[in-house]
């Protein structure tokens, strides 16, 4: 029932987009030419180095249903603690995932409210190898998977459990299979995370290692930092958008097809991405061309995630 009614809201979501979106490109409202946007510097004001993230609860004040309905989508809930109400997952005893190519078995389990997964090995009756570790956050919503992370000192690695919710069952993460079990080791970093959270602190030059770990997509992965926009606003300086634009954040209805295009495709892209030479994954901003930071090469097979 839950997730139906999710699946509801995250299509009601969708069509919402994909209405205003064309309404937007056939109906001619204020928008950016694509030719406009060529080599000409960004009139976006938050396409600035110096304007920063202010994450979600920020627009909440003033945007609030938006905020209400994005919060119950699949991107709203893509990444967060590893909480009883964040889980889809069911749990007890029978929920044994046995790596027959390890000999290794992995049980998840809760104590209080902090979720663990053990990774034990029986001789006989004996267990001879036992590990618990400590789960952090889920990274899925849970509509199709959800997988488990942990943070050591702000180095992120995925755990050797995943919860199928369509087919209602525990097993090794993809890629885990066939003698692959990586176990605790597979680090996390920040490709991984800059398309399935809003945008995290990374230490630059590190493999995984995160300053700040944010809790789901946000609004600002398509609309662009927010910090001007709500000084300006909270300062009462109000734009009429029905006529024009609002440079201090980004409305995708007002981008160039392709521009808008763009915003979706950081993450939602197909094939293998290698980053522009002196780029960085948390440098593109929606109303940026992506070209300009990514080369994307296409699989044989599709293959959304490496
Ligand atoms: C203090 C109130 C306030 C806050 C906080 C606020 N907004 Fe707004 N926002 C407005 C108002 C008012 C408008 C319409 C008038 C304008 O843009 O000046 C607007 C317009 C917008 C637009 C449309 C701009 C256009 O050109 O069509 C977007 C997108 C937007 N806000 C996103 C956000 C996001 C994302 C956040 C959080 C980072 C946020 N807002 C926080 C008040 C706010
Ligand atoms: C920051 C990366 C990112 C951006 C930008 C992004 N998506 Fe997503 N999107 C995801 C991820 C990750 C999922 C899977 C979420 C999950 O279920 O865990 C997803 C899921 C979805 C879904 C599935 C249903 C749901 O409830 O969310 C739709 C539809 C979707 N995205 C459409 C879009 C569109 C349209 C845009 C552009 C306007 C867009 N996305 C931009 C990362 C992104
Ligand atoms: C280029 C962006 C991108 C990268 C990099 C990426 N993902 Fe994804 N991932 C997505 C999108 C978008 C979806 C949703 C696909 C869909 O619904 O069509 C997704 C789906 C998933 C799902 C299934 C979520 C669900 O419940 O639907 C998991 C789990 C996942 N990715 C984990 C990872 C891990 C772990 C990494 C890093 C090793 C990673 N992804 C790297 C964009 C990305
Ligand atoms: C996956 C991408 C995506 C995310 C995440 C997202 N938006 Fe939007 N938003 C859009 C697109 C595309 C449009 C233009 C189409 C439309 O008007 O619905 C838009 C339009 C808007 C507008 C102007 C139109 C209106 O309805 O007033 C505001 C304001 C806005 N978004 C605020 C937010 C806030 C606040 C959040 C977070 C709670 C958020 N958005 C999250 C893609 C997104």
């Amino acid at each position: 029932m839950k997730s139906t009614f999710k699946n509801l809201k995250a299509f009601t979501f969708l069509l919402v987009l994909t209405i205003v979106t064309l309404t937007g490109f056939f109906c001619g409202n204020p928008s950016e030419n694509a030719s406009e946007q060529k080599g000409a510097a960004s009139k976006y004001l938050n396409h600035n180095d110096t304007v920063k993230y202010v994450g979600m609860d920020a627009c909440r004040a003033c945007h609030n249903s938006i905020y209400e309905t994005f919060k119950e989508t699949g991107m709203g809930q893509s990444f967060h603690f590893a909480t009883r109400q964040k889980s889809a997952a069911k749990f007890g005893k029978h929920h044994i995932v046995y790596d027959k190519w390890n000999n290794l078995s992995y049980y998840p389990f809760w104590q209080q409210d902090t979720m663990y997964i053990m990774e034990f090995r029986l001789s006989g009756k004996d267990t001879t190898h036992k590990r618990i570790e400590k789960v952090d956050y889920i990274i899925g919503s849970g509509q199709h998977t959800n997988s488990h992370m942990m943070n050591v000192n702000g180095f992120i690695y995925q755990l050797p459990l995943t919860w199928y919710a369509q087919k209602g069952k525990w097993d090794l993460p993809p890629g885990y299979e066939g003698g692959q079990n990586v176990r605790f080791s597979r680090a996390i970093g920040l490709e991984c995370m800059s398309c399935h959270n809003a945008m995290p602190g990374f230490e630059k030059n590190s493999l995984n290692k995160f300053t700040n770990v944010p809790k789901g997509i946000d609004c600002e992965r398509c609309h662009g930092p927010g910090e001007l926009h709500v000084r300006e606003k909270v300062a009462g300086n109000i734009v009429d958008t029905a006529t024009q634009i609002d440079y201090t954040i980004v409305n995708p209805k007002k981008l160039s097809w392709e521009l808008q295009i763009d915003v979706c495709q950081r993450c939602h892209l197909q094939g293998n991405a290698v980053l522009k030479n002196d780029k960085n994954f948390t440098d593109f901003r929606p109303g940026k061309k992506l070209s300009d930071y990514i080369d994307i090469y296409m699989h044989l097979t599709p293959n959304v995630c490496k």
